[in-house]
C-alpha cells in the first residue's frame, strides 16, 4: 500500500483504527492484496456438474467465468473478451455450449480458446487468442478461485478440507435454498463477528439450542460436560471413519476445519435436534457439525443431513453482500426435506449476525469510536484474523 493511504498503526489485541473500516483507499488496497492474493470460495461443484455449466464470480472490477469443460475439467476465465474487452457472460449462472461475446460474436470454446471471429481478415491469428485464465480448484464439493498471477499453494487446504468434508459428499448435493443479503457494514466486521462466540449467549438463542458456546478457535473457555462429550465424540467419529482432527489455521494459513459435538439429543443443527432431511453421504448416525472456514470470505457447516455455506462479497468499505446456501443430498425427495425446519436455525442466526454487524459498523463510523480491547479468553481468533489481514495488506 502506498504511503499516501497508510492507515494508522494497529495495536495487537485491539480492534483496528476506524480508517481500516471506513476508507475507500484501504478498501481498494484490500482488493489488490487480501482478496487478489488468496484463495476465494466461489461456489459448489453441484452447480457445475455438467459440461457447459458455469457461474460468475465477481469481486470489484474482476469477474471470472467458472465453467466445466467437455472433459469434465473445471476452468476459470476472466470475463473479458479478447476483441475489445466486453463482458461475455451476463447471467450469474447457466449452461452454455460455447462462450459467445454478445458484442461482435467472437466465440470461445469452454477451454477459453477462440474458435470463431467474423470479418477479421485473412492474416488474423485466431489460434493466438484465448480468454485470460484464472486459477481454480475443487475440493470435496467446494470450488475456490484465485485472482493472483501466482496463486499460493492449495495443497494443505485441499488435504484438510478433503479429509474431513469428503464423507459428507457435498459434490452429490443440491441447493434447496439460497438467501442473499446486503449488509451495511465493512466486510471485516462480518469476519470478526464470525470468529468469536463471545456474542452468542446474548444474541443467538436458536443457535445455542443445538450448539455449545465452546469449541471455537481461540476460545479458551472450557466445561467438563463439553470436554467429556468431545472425547466421546472423537472416539465415535474415528470409529465411523471420520477424521476429526481440529486443523485451525496451521502455520497462520487461511483455513480451518474442525468437527464439533452438538448438544445431547441433537443430531443436527435444527431447533429440536431431529434431522430435517435424509442423510448426507456416509457420516454415521451422529457426526456432530463440521465447521469450515476459508478466510476471508467463507464459513460453512456440514451436518448429518444438510450443509450451509456463507460467502461474503465486499462491495465497498461500508457494504458487504452475503450469500447463504443450504444443501441437501442430491437424491433427497422434496417431500423428505422440511425447508422451514432446515433453514430455521441459520436464517435467524445469520440475520441476527447482520444486525449485530450493522450496529457495530454504525458505531465505528462515529467520531467517538476508538479501537477496543479484544477478550484474551474468547476473541483470540479475531486477533488471528486481524494479524492475517494486516500481513496480507502489507
Ligand atoms: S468485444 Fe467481444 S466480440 Fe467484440
Ligand atoms: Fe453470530
Amino acid at each position: 500500500m502506498s504511503e499516501a493511504v497508510s492507515p494508522p498503526v494497529a495495536t495487537p489485541g485491539w480492534t483496528l483504527p476506524a480508517t481500516y473500516y471506513l476508507d475507500q483507499h484501504v478498501f481498494e488496497a484490500e482488493l489488490a492484496t487480501v482478496f487478489r492474493d488468496g484463495w476465494l470460495f466461489a461456489g459448489h461443484s453441484y452447480e457445475l456438474a455438467g459440461a457447459g455449466d458455469y457461474l460468475l464470480f465477481t469481486l470489484g472490477d474482476e469477474e471470472v467465468i467458472i465453467v466445466r469443460d467437455e472433459d469434465g475439467l473445471l476452468r476459470a476465465h476472466h470475463n473479458v473478451c479478447r476483441h475489445r474487452g466486453s463482458r461475455i457472460c451476463a447471467e450469474p449462472r447457466g449452461t452454455v455450449r460455447a462462450l459467445v461475446c454478445p458484442y461482435h460474436q467472437w466465440t470461445y470454446g469452454l477451454d477459453g480458446r477462440l474458435r470463431a471471429a467474423r470479418l477479421m481478415g485473412d492474416d488474423f491469428a485466431k489460434n493466438e487468442q484465448r480468454l485470460t485464465p484464472a486459477a481454480v480448484r475443487e475440493v470435496a464439493g467446494l470450488v475456490f478461485i484465485s485472482l493472483a498471477d501466482e496463486p499460493p499453494d492449495f495443497a494443505a487446504a485441499a488435504t484438510a478440507f478433503g479429509a474431513q468434508l469428503a464423507p459428507h459428499r457435498l459434490e452429490h448435493t443440491r441447493i434447496v435454498h439460497r438467501a442473499s443479503y446486503r449488509v451495511n457494514a465493512n466486510w471485516k466486521t462480518l469476519v470478526e463477528n464470525n470468529r468469536e462466540c463471545y456474542h452468542c449467549r446474548g444474541n443467538h438463542p436458536e443457535f445455542l439450542e443445538s450448539n455449545f458456546e465452546y469449541g471455537s478457535h481461540g476460545d479458551l473457555r472450557r466445561s467438563s460436560t463439553y470436554d467429556s462429550l468431545l472425547a466421546t465424540a472423537y472416539e465415535r467419529w474415528t470409529a465411523d471413519g471420520l477424521a476429526p482432527d481440529d486443523v485451525s489455521f496451521p502455520d497462520g494459513q487461511w483455513f480451518r476445519v474442525a468437527r464439533l459435538p452438538l448438544r445431547d439429543g441433537f443430531r443436527t443443527e435444527s431447533l429440536d435436534g431431529a434431522p430435517v432431511a435424509p442423510p448426507l453421504g456416509e457420516v454415521g448416525d451422529d457426526p456432530g457439525s463440521l465447521r469450515l472456514i476459508g478466510l476471508p470470505t467463507l464459513w460453512a457447516h456440514a451436518n448429518l443431513d444438510y450443509a450451509v455455506t456463507t460467502r461474503l462479497t465486499p462491495i465497498g468499505p461500508s457494504v458487504t453482500d452475503v450469500e447463504v446456501c443450504f444443501l441437501v443430498a442430491a437424491n433427497a425427495a422434496d417431500d423428505d426435506v422440511d425447508l422451514d425446519r432446515l433453514t430455521a436455525v441459520w436464517t435467524v442466526t445469520s440475520e441476527q449476525d447482520w444486525q449485530l454487524c450493522e450496529a457495530n459498523y454504525a458505531g465505528i463510523r462515529s467520531r467517538a469510536y476508538r479501537p477496543g480491547p479484544l477478550s484474551p479468553v474468547a476473541e483470540a481468533s479475531v486477533q488471528h484474523f486481524l494479524e492475517c489481514y494486516l500481513a496480507a495488506l502489507g
